[in-house]
């Protein structure tokens, strides 16, 4: 297998070739980020994408019914028999009218893609089971990550339902909600505080891992992105085939876009579509790095060869200033965006832009998508506030088909969802006030009664 599936620097200048097996998971030469590339010469591809309806018919068979290896032709790493997976990736996309009126989209054209069905209740899943079948291919013992908490919850549990590693994690201090770090926790991950943030944790987690040789499953590591290509191929297979207008996906450390990016300009050149999405990335306004570099200082992708000297300037401007990544949205909460130059190139592949969300917009957005029956962490509904803008501002058409992704489950991170509906001045002040927020404008707040029969009846007729 390995001649037919290899690593290369993602830099066509460089384009070094590292085996299958290493894990360094940095070009050797330039020090570039790696791709997993393909032979695909020499590789039975499928001629259309209705090939992979086929395998529903198979569905007792554990590669087909995973939302991820059911698409292995189109990441042909791993032989069958190394494949860890857990039954990720049977997740939703589905038409959402309530959301595009919330967007001035019209009805019909605005679907959302709810990842927060994996088994543990993130996108990370997706990414996980295709690391893991790696770690497995090369003997690993341990794996490591740092993570704002839906890393290491993924991580956590393929270690603990394969029994064939040791999940060491890497979290900021005071930075992670109790739904992700409870799930560490209960699936017996090595869980290491660090006193810093996402962005000192994955420095860390990356020194750390070089020196004991634990197997890393940040999003640096290409073998992740591979996996998180499905989540675009089951957004076609929802849509029979059609490629949609837009995607618009939250954007942390730039796993997903990157991927996304991936999957887009694979598919092209295989001949599987006609032509990309465009894909939008929209940043937390207080966790902007990407948004700046972009739209504001015009870093483009450049055929392989970015403005490394205004990404350096843009960087030293945040270690002079100690800038931190500050933002409720606490899962994209990072300043340093490992997949930088692969989200570049996937936007100018895709004809991409960028924009940046306040915590109150994404919060009112989250109340949206909830009301209409999907609920989502605040990172998640980055996309769907992000939508509503773009709309505004003209750049999408309220005609055009749009996929806003949900990155992960409402439970994930309840904290934020309980002050901003709650009606006591102080729950709300506490979370959401002290960080900007000043209004919940789609609150649906508890109805306060005395324990009396008639009071509760007559609220109830009032109200409901
Ligand atoms: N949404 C959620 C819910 C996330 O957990 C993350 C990243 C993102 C969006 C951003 O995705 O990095 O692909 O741009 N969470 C990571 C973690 C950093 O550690 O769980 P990205």
């Amino acid at each position: 297998m390995s001649d037919l599936a290899f690593q290369r620097c993602i830099h066509p200048h460089c384009g070094t070739t590292v085996d299958l097996a290493d894990t360094s998971f940095h070009c050797p030469k330039c020090g570039g980020l790696l791709d997993v590339a393909y032979d695909w010469n020499r590789l039975p591809v499928p001629t259309s994408l209705k090939h992979f309806e086929a395998k529903w018919s198979n569905r007792t068979h554990p590669l087909d019914f995973s939302g991820v290896w059911r698409f292995r032709e189109l990441f042909p790493f791993a032989p069958d028999e190394k494949i860890m997976t857990i039954g990720e990736g049977q997740t939703l996309c589905q038409r959402a009218d309530s959301v595009a009126a919330y967007c001035g989209m019209k009805p019909g054209t605005t679907y959302l893609q709810y990842e927060g069905m994996n088994p543990s209740g993130s996108f990370k899943d997706n990414g996980m089971t295709a690391a893991f079948t790696h770690a497995q291919m090369v003997g690993a013992r341990r794996a490591a990550c740092a993570s704002t908490g839906n890393t290491s919850a993924s991580l956590a549990i393929y270690c603990a339902a394969s029994q064939l590693m040791r999940a060491v994690i890497f979290i900021g201090s005071g930075k992670i909600s109790y739904g992700k770090l409870s799930q560490a926790l209960e699936h017996g991950a090595l869980t290491v505080q660090i006193a810093g943030d996402f962005d000192d944790a994955l420095r860390r987690v990356q020194e750390v891992s070089r020196q004991l040789g634990i197997y890393l499953v940040n999003s640096i590591n290409p073998f992740r992105l591979e996996g998180q290509k499905s989540v675009m191929l089951r957004v076609l297979e929802a849509l029979r085939w059609e490629v949609p207008d837009w995607i618009v996906v939250p954007g942390g450390n730039l796993g997903n876009s990157s991927a996304f990016g991936k999957a887009f300009i694979e598919l092209t050149e295989l001949g599987l579509i006609a032509k990309p999405p465009r894909i939008a990335v929209i940043n937390a306004a207080g966790a902007d790095t990407f948004y700046q570099l972009y739209e504001r200082n015009g870093v483009r992708w450049n055929g392989g060869q970015p403005d490394d000297r205004k990404i350096g300037v843009y960087m030293k401007y945040l270690d002079d200033a100690d800038k931190r990544a500050d933002t409720l949205a606490s899962a994209i909460e990072i300043n340093r965006p490992v997949n930088l130059p692969k989200a570049l190139r996937a936007l100018e592949r895709c004809g991409g832009v960028v924009r940046e969300v306040t915590d109150a917009e994404m919060l009112d957005a989250k109340a949206k998508i909830g009301a209409g029956g999907l609920g989502c962490e605040p990172a998640s509904a980055a996309s769907v506030a992000g939508l509503q803008k773009l709309v505004r501002e003209g750049v999408i058409d309220p005609g055009e088909r749009a996929v806003c992704i949900l990155t992960a489950h409402l439970l994930k991170d309840p904290t934020a969802t309980v002050a901003y509906h709650s009606s006591d001045p102080k729950t709300f002040d506490d979370v959401l006030g002290k960080r900007g927020v000043r209004r919940a404008n789609f609150a649906n707040r508890a109805v306060q009664v005395p324990n009396d029969l008639t009071a509760i009846v007559q609220a109830i007729e009032l109200y409901a």
